[in-house]
């Protein structure tokens, strides 16, 4: 047998282990020095680093290693020359674990220092501020009303917007025959419901609620088969006025309407009230103001007349007391009806009610 074909000597193969580990750990040496070496190293590169140093350990102090099986030759070894050896597989083993767990703790601490630095607001920097919304036109028009009424001592009612047949008209004294009835002005679901036509609806609830005396107003939603146009839509919003009491007179409702518009529209605003029809009314009015613009010499929101048209209005007719469980020998009332739609075009200057519903955030961004 040659020298060369001979086995190496344990001594020689733990010699060959120690070297071939210093080579595979020359990259990792740069974890052992000054810390500025490393320090452009990304979080994900460290980690790949570390997963790549436990794989070094592995090869060379696992069970597989090259050390490990030269521990095992120690038998072919003279008894005298085994007490070196031992030494000698110890400080190479005790240098392979240093210089391992020392970049191991390097590089752990860096990776948890780059981990808290992703995982930190940097409370410095300026915020971003979120977009803030902002009531719609409607709303704020609907609110004004309501703060008003409240004010002179009225209850604010909110009340369903699918009613009965019975609710949307009987009960208001509309005629079986009456056109507001049929398919072409109300809406009707496919069980025979109707969408409330207009919040007059309200009085019925109200009164049967709450018996009399009552006193209160309901803003809602109500439901027309209205072609859209400039001052129509099928949907729109009315607010309904009920006040039963016993005595109550025309002088009532009217010194109402003019102490609300008073206080909407300023001390100066003059109302005028001129007869009209509705079957839920005896006698029934239409009101209107004089324009908030031109303080009624006649300018492009009133049409040149001074007079802006608000809503309908009128003494509760007996029959509808009698229909809600109120006596109309012992009490009587007024109510009144105004549509806000129109009204916000009106104080706005808007010339199509049809914006208002279009979503547009660039025309509704205008009202904050
Ligand atoms: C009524 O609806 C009655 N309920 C008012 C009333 C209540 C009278 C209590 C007596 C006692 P009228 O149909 O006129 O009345 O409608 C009232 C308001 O709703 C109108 O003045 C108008 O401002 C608004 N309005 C009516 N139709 C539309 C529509 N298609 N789009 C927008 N607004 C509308």
């Amino acid at each position: 047998m040659t020298e060369s074909q001979s086995p190496r000597s344990p001594q020689t193969q733990v010699e060959a282990a120690s070297k071939a580990f210093e080579q595979e750990f020359e990259r990792f040496v740069r974890f052992t020095g000054p810390s500025d070496v490393y320090q452009s190293l990304a979080l994900e590169g460290a980690e790949a680093e570390l997963r790549a140093l436990t794989d070094l350990r592995t090869r060379h102090l696992g069970k597989k290693s090259d050390l490990s099986s030269s521990k095992k030759s120690i038998g072919q070894l003279a008894p005298e020359d085994r007490a070196a050896f031992g030494q000698l597989v110890q400080s190479v083993e005790a240098k392979i674990v240093s210089s391992i767990e020392h970049a191991e703790r390097t590089l752990l601490d860096y990776i948890q220092a780059a981990r808290v630095e992703r995982d930190s607001i940097d409370v410095t920097l300026p915020g971003r501020r979120p977009r803030r919304g902002h009531l719609h036109p409607i709303t704020l028009l609907r609110e004004r009303i309501e703060d008003i009424f409240v004010g002179l001592g009225y209850a604010i009612e909110d009340d369903r917007e699918i009613e009965t047949d019975f609710y949307n008209f009987d009960a208001l004294n509309i005629p079986a025959n009456h056109p507001a009835r049929g398919v072409q002005d109300t809406f009707y679901t496919t069980d025979g419901f109707a969408l409330r036509s207009q919040t007059s609806t309200v009085q019925i609830h109200a009164m049967q609620r709450r018996g009399a005396p009552v006193r209160m107003i309901a803003p809602g939603r109500v439901f027309r088969r209205d072609t859209p146009d400039p001052t129509h839509n099928p949907m729109f919003f009315q607010v309904e006025g009920l006040c039963v009491d016993r005595g109550i007179t025309m002088a009532h409702l009217k010194g109402t309407v003019a102490e609300f518009l008073r206080r909407m529209f300023g001390p100066k605003t003059v109302t005028r009230f001129r007869p009209s029809y509705f079957p839920f009314t005896e006698p029934s009015a239409e009101f209107d103001f004089s324009c908030f613009k031109c303080g009624g010499s006649g300018c492009r929101i009133c049409k040149n007349s001074g007079w802006i048209e608000l809503g309908g209005s009128g003494m509760v007719h007996p029959n509808v007391l009698r229909t809600a469980g109120v006596d109309p020998k012992e009490f009587s009332g007024f109510a009144f009806g105004l549509g806000i739609d129109r009204m916000v075009a009106l104080m706005y200057n808007l010339d199509d009610i049809r914006l208002l519903f279009e979503n547009d955030v660039r025309f509704l961004e205008q009202f904050e």
